[in-house]
């Protein structure tokens, strides 16, 4: 690799003789660094998600200093800094309001920052979107660390997944199959170990997104939290980031459009979570590529599932792992790619993949016998959804893909709990549930409650799976045939909002196709009569996200976030 000589950006801060460039290197001596620290060396932002309150993250203070390890070495300074962390599992009303708040976080701290360079460390779902989406607003020399998922979990000798198995394990206590005792003892069988959610929900997926991508070192995705393996990884990440900065290889040289059209086929190949489509949207739309629903379509139409992992099949992350991983997928799928990508190593992806082997095929299984032939996202439109709406057939009921049902009605989830497990509840396996005001400014944040558990009476018959529709996301880990993501939402006054008890719907995954079976006169009389429902928050962040943000088939990302700003900070501070 050459080194291209361009100025250090740092240097701009600690290269000088003034009274600015004392500053700045006299309070950063109070840390201790010696006079060489800012001698030209390449300055190395080390962005860390730990936190306590995002057990997923809880690892990360080890991973830094793995990751300063490796930058040493290489003959970089390396600067740990903190971004607002993101725990899927405590943060109300859900973690996803937060993403856009922590890629501002994430993009000034770096911009504003002398760093040459940026490490980011990702884990719990929204913490790789948001960081990469900040990263891809600035664009200098960026890779990406992901934590690792769990060890399996394992509850009485049987495999048990992260979410999934709590959707399911809910369920069977509703239904009368599981006893509450036993529910809460499998609590610490499922999550024994550091690391994130070990199915291939919406983490697994965003950490496969970015090797697919090319902004992390090849087998990033799938090495356990806690195998000594993942250590090594971060240690050459640290020391990967510096030969980027001499490289000047910057994230725009790698998330170019073929590089988001691969990720999106490599979601198809593992099943991956729908959560990505947004994720994948917005931050494409920070670094300047317009990707569209249309293209999640377009590309995932043909792509078959590979990988046997929760929710979609039975295995685990750690299985994948073993199996090969990532490199066996886009091996696997490398015809179909866009192999010359250029990736973080310097090299193209096909090279990055070259020798992969596949250590167990009915975990990763070969392109010519897949494990289920409809792997990738169904983009689905109609005057139900205008801008669109998607499902993942991979995760649903075959037998739901092509299914008119009658209309049951929750106009909010508060709705929705109140009325589900009614006795009298006018509701049987063939009705479709319909959730409203859900969407990104309706709840607000567009929560992981598309995947509306089914009523108690339908699941004691032995129902396991009905039509649901909502302008909602689901969790990464979860399954069934979910339609999600309507667009425009519900309190926007969009068609979602116009349904009621007793109308008939018609999905039609293979046309792709969504309809409300109202006259459009009626509709017309109920738009008419529609009214808005209040925020439900006033004033802060809140409002500010509630004016600005965008709908899912544009990323959810704020109107005002969209874009490059590049690096350049031309004014000092004093
Ligand atoms: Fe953090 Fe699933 S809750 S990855």
């Amino acid at each position: 690799m050459t080194d291209t000589k361009k100025p250090l950006r740092s240097q701009a801060w600690f290269g000088g003789d003034d009274k600015d460039s004392f500053i700045h290197r006299s309070w950063m001596k109070n840390q201790g660094h010696p006079n060489d620290a800012f001698d030209g060396r390449p300055v190395i932002g080390i962005c860390n998600t730990w936190s306590e309150l995002t057990p997923c993250n809880g690892h990360f203070r080890d991973l830094a200093e793995m990751v300063r390890r490796g930058v040493l070495e290489a003959g970089g300074f390396p600067v740990e800094f903190p971004a607002m962390s993101l725990g899927e599992t405590n943060l109300r009303p859900t973690a996803m309001l937060f993403r856009n708040l922590a890629s501002m976080d994430v993009e000034e701290s770096i911009r504003a920052n002398p760093i040459d360079g940026v490490v980011l460390l990702v884990g719990c779902d929204k913490t790789t979107p948001a960081l990469l989406m900040g990263a891809a607003s600035v664009d200098l020399p960026t890779i990406v660390l992901s934590g690792g998922p769990m060890l399996n979990g394992n509850y009485r000798g049987q495999a048990i997944g992260s979410g999934t198995d709590v959707w399911k394990f809910s369920e069977d206590v509703r239904a009368g199959r599981m006893s509450l005792h036993d529910f809460k003892q499998a609590e610490s069988a499922m999550s024994r170990s550091s690391g994130h959610c070990m199915t291939m929900g919406t983490a697994s997926t965003m950490a496969c997104m970015v090797e697919a991508l090319g902004v992390a070192l090849p087998g990033n995705a799938a090495i356990p939290a806690v195998d000594a393996r993942r250590k090594l990884q971060a240690q050459l990440t640290g020391r990967r980031i510096v030969g980027m900065v001499h490289e000047d290889l910057t994230l725009s040289k790698i998330l170019t459009r073929a590089a988001f059209e691969n990720a999106i086929m490599v979601n198809g190949a593992v099943g991956g979570s729908t959560n990505a489509v947004v994720h994948l949207i917005a931050i494409a739309g920070r670094i300047g590529v317009d990707l569209t629903l249309a293209d999640w379509d377009r590309l995932g139409r043909d792509i078959p599932c590979l990988v046997n992992l929760m929710p979609s099949g039975k295995y685990l992350m750690e299985d994948f792992y073993y199996a090969g991983g990532l490199p066996v997928v886009l091996q696997e799928l490398i015809a179909k790619l866009h192999g010359d990508v250029l990736t973080v190593t310097g090299h193209t992806m096909a090279d990055n993949i070259a020798g992969a082997e596949n250590f167990n095929e009915d975990v990763i299984h070969p392109l010519p016998a897949p494990f289920k032939q409809n792997g990738g996202i169904a983009v689905l439109t109609g005057n139900l959804a205008p801008r669109g709406a998607i499902v993942k057939p991979s995760a649903a009921d075959p037998a739901l893909m092509q299914h008119r049902g009658r209309a049951v009605v929750f106009t909010s989830i508060e709705h929705y709990k109140a009325r589900i497990d009614d006795p009298d509840l006018d509701i049987d396996a063939s009705c479709i549930m319909v959730l409203q005001n859900c969407g990104p400014v309706g709840y607000p944040g567009m929560a992981e409650v598309g995947n509306m558990g089914l009523p108690k009476k339908l699941l004691e018959q032995g129902v396991r799976d009905m039509v649901r529709i909502s302008d909602a996301r689901m969790s990464g880990t979860a399954y069934g045939t979910v339609v999600l993501h309507v667009a425009p939402e519900a309190a926007l006054g969009g068609p979602l909002a116009l349904v009621r008890d007793g109308d008939m719907i018609e999905l039609d995954v293979a046309g792709r196709r969504l309809h409300l079976d109202v006259a459009d006169a009626e509709l017309a009389r109920r738009r008419e009569a529609w009214r808005a429902p209040a925020p439900a928050m006033r004033g802060g962040y809140q409002s500010m996200y509630i004016r600005h943000v965008l709908q899912a088939d544009q990323g959810v990302d704020l109107d005002f976030l969209v874009g490059c700003r590049g690096s350049a900070v031309p004014r000092e501070s004093h």
